[in-house]
């Protein structure tokens, strides 16, 4: 997928991905990270997700990462955040009490943008995207995070709904495939819902690099 693409969806108010609520998964499975309440969260793909402001009143710092300039602009007006414009060389977007959002393409993350994060926050990131820009998105993270970092990420996996995306069904195996240098992987829950009627499984693992 494009900038262009997705640049038209948010124009379009073609954001049926965005939650009203915060992710329930998150909520139920965010304290397994075991993460101290400070340490900073990468939210790459971000959206104007709300799970960002959970992240934040959990005592987290929040990187949100976001190629939309409407969405984030969205975001901070919809929750009446007070902001200020982000200095950056790749990126423009909003700096906030310990939150900030880079607008601009994920791939110009740098390892110094990542310097203090710990943990790393993946809903309907990995899945937006086609099979060739999920593993440069993987190789591109595991590249720009330091060590140690962990991630929780849900991922939907479907026999019936083939890959004919966004959203793209990512199965275990190429999670595994993708992680294969991480410490540890585990698949922590599965939750059988569907997607537009097609059953369809969201998948919530734990990665530790
Ligand atoms: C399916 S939406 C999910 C948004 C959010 N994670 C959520 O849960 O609501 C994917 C988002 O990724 C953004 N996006 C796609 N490619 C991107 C890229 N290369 N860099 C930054 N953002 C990107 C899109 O604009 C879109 O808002």
């Amino acid at each position: 997928m494009e900038p262009d693409f997705w640049h038209a969806r948010w124009q379009q108010r073609q954001i049926g991905f965005h939650q009203a609520d915060i992710h329930p998964l998150l909520r139920q499975f965010w304290a397994t990270l075991n993460l101290p309440a400070d340490s900073e969260v990468l939210v790459p793909l971000c959206g104007k997700s709300k799970d960002m402001l959970w992240l934040h009143q959990q005592g987290h710092a929040v990187l949100g990462v976001e190629l939309s300039e409407i969405a984030l602009r969205e975001f901070v007006d919809e929750h009446q955040l007070s902001a200020a414009p982000v200095q950056h060389d790749h990126y423009c977007g909003y700096d906030l009490a310990d939150m900030t959002l880079l607008c601009g393409d994920f791939f110009h993350l740098s390892a110094a943008d990542c310097a203090e994060v710990r943990a790393v926050y993946d809903r309907a990131a990995l899945v937006a995207l086609p099979p060739e820009m999920r593993q440069r998105y993987v190789e591109h993270m595991l590249t720009v995070l330091p060590s140690g970092c962990q991630l929780l990420l849900i991922s939907m996996e479907s026999a019936e709904l083939g890959d004919r995306g966004p959203p793209f069904m990512v199965n275990e195996a190429e999670i595994r495939e993708h992680f294969r240098r991480a410490s540890t992987i585990e698949l922590l829950h599965t939750h059988a819902t569907d997607l537009r009627g097609v059953p369809m499984d969201e998948k919530v693992y734990r990665v530790q690099l």
